[in-house]
């Protein structure tokens, strides 16, 4: 028997979801509780889940079986559903899954502790309750790299998505709390910090979001900034200018295109068109040398024809993006676009889909190539055993083959890069 509380965290989703963990760790570490390495073991399970598409959706159900096993052999075990399909199902959730404890949404971890205390079931799915994390030490998944919100919610509807109804309306941190939570992670030893938020570029605390990153980049100690997600929408000028004025902001941004034809675009409420959005990213890579550029597609969207599909593989083939995350559209329940009788067949989303990855894969693979024999600097973000892996500015993992003395996870230095694979990078230090 162990002596002290065990609890199994499982999470699925975005970084958002990764963070919102690290809290719950955190308040969990505080009542006395420690981690357990599989659920068998665990007085208290809470699963953190995603449902931004089905199928992320089904890796949560999926689970369930196991978990009601459990709770047969455990009546006495506590079963907790986090995230935003506790939010978007709220109590239905309950409706024939007894062994299901209590809920507790996003906007709401800050509960969690008084959701323990409660007699079972019970829900912690309000609107407007904000987890303020500088009350609470998080307890972070690494030693290197450290997740920062800097807003909550979204505000944009795009119509396919279900994030507005999950994660509610949107609300900047204040411009001090995000500066006093990078000093301190700075002054553990954090090198690397990534804001987060829906839409970073309608940050709107005390400053504008390009103030936030000049502020930011002033902190000593820390080595680089990161941030997630921005929306093409609003992309302006300024921030591209804050980008090249910082030292620490790195040369990648992640800039969710979703589809290469307007129309689409349109349909999707997404505000910006293909043309517009091809104008940002000329004016980013004219004034920020070794840009890398990510972006988001989604395949099938409701009405889309073989044109527009076409006009998205036009779009992959003149931007080049550095990396794609594709996927099919899901329709989300509640959505605009879930309702749109227009809907495209599940066999022709996934022949679009491969087609998209195939075009991704040579324009990524020959991206690559480019690196092969460049010097590169590298943050070392794992330096177990045998095994040494850094990550460049611009965001590309290398595998470290060959270096002199031990490198120490923090380090930044620079590497040669000695041979490039289809997905990864090799590296030898100099
Ligand atoms: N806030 C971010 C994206 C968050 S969701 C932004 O606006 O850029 C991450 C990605 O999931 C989206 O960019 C989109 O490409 C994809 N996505 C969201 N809803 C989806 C759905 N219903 N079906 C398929 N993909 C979806
Ligand atoms: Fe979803 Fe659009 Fe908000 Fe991103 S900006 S979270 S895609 S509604
Ligand atoms: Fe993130 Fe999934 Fe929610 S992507 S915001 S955890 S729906």
């Amino acid at each position: 028997m162990k002596e002290k509380k065990q609890y199994y965290l499982h999470t699925f989703g975005c970084q958002m979801n990764a963070h919102d963990s690290e809290k719950m760790a955190g308040i969990l570490k505080g009542e006395g509780y420690e981690r357990a390495g599989n659920p068998e073991e665990a007085d208290l399970i809470i699963y953190n889940t995603c449902s931004i598409r089905q199928k992320a959706e089904q890796k949560f159900y999926s689970h369930l079986g196991r978990v009601n096993v459990i709770k047969r052999k455990r009546p006495d075990i506590k079963i907790v559903v986090a995230g935003c399909i506790a939010q978007q199902e709220g109590k239905n959730l309950f409706n024939g899954r007894p062994y299901l404890d209590a809920l507790i949404g996003p906007r709401n971890i800050s509960k969690l502790s008084s959701l323990l205390d409660s007699p079972f079931p019970v829900t912690a799915l309000e609107e407007n309750n904000i987890f303020e994390s500088n009350k609470i030490a998080v307890e972070r998944n690494g030693r290197v790299k450290a997740l920062i919100n800097i807003m909550y919610g979204c505000n944009n509807y795009c119509s396919y998505c279900i994030v507005p109804y999950t994660r509610g309306r949107e609300k900047s941190r204040s411009l001090n709390k995000i500066l006093s939570e990078a000093t301190a992670l700075a002054e553990d030893g954090y090198k690397e910090v990534t804001l987060l938020g829906q839409n970073v570029n309608s940050y709107r605390g005390e400053c504008s979001f390009p103030e936030l990153l000049k502020h930011l980049d002033k902190i000593p100690g820390l080595e680089r900034i990161r941030f997630i997600t921005s929306h093409p929408k609003d992309f302006n000028d300024e921030l591209i200018d804050a980008v090249t004025e910082t030292g620490k902001v790195c040369e990648h941004i992640h800039l969710p295109l979703q589809s290469g034809s307007s129309r689409i675009l349109n349909l999707m409420n997404r505000k910006y068109t293909y043309s517009e959005y091809l104008d940002k990213v000329n004016r980013l890579c004219k004034s920020i040398p070794h840009l890398s550029i990510t972006t988001d597609i989604i395949t099938g969207f409701p009405s889309e024809t073989s044109d527009d599909h076409q006009a998205t593989v036009k779009a992959l083939k003149e931007i080049e993006f550095d990396g794609i995350f594709a996927f099919k559209y899901s329709p989300r329940p509640n959505t605009a676009a879930s309702a749109m009788n227009t809907q495209v067949d599940e066999d022709i989303k996934s022949e679009r889909l491969a087609e998209i990855l195939a075009v991704q894969d040579v324009i990524t693979e020959a991206k690559n190539k480019e690196l092969q024999g460049k010097t590169v600097e590298l943050l070392i973000e794992e330096s177990g055993g045998s095994v040494c892996i850094g990550r460049t500015r611009t965001n590309k993992i290398v595998t470290i083959s060959s270096y002199k003395k031990p490198l120490i996870e923090g380090t930044v230095l620079n590497a040669e890069i000695t041979r490039s694979l289809k997905h990864s990078l090799e590296g030898s230090v100099l």
